[in-house]
């Protein structure tokens, strides 16, 4: 008991626990259809319309979500920003919660990044 309470407490001071925020899919999938991200990442987010533009559909959502960000940060922070004027542009407009919720929502579509061997 007294070890979950401070396990809990040290996980929320270092950020693993956000209670403020449980990401939600369907907000997510709502915001990635009025964005149209289908336009360039295809079909369910998972057909590219070009070779360099990458499938999307099932990745993990910490990875997307850690994506997202590194481009809205952009060049503010050269250690961690993606500098990339397509994806910059398009995030721009997003809080983190969206950027969550957006993540939650293409994580949990059918991708085909594993290939059962
Ligand atoms: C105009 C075309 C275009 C649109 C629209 C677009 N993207 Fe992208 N997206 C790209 C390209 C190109 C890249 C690769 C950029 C790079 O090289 O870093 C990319 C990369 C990404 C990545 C990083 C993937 C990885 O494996 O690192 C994510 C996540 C992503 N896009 C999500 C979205 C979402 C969500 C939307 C809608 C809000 C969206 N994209 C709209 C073209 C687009």
């Amino acid at each position: 008991m007294k070890f979950a309470l401070v396990s809990t407490v040290i996980m929320a001071s270092i950020g693993l626990l956000n209670p403020a925020h449980a990401a939600s899919i369907d907000k997510g999938r709502a915001i990635v259809e009025k964005a149209n991200c289908a336009s360039c990442h295809g079909a369910g987010l998972n057909a590219p319309i070009l070779p360099a533009y990458p499938k999307l559909a099932g990745q993990y959502a910490d990875y997307l979500y850690y994506s997202l960000k590194a481009y809205k940060v952009g060049n503010s922070n050269a250690q961690y920003g993606r500098n990339n004027a397509v994806m910059g542009s398009q995030v721009q407009s997003y809080t983190d919660a969206d950027l969550k919720d957006i993540s939650a929502y293409i994580a949990s579509l059918p991708g085909n990044f594993v290939i059962k061997k």
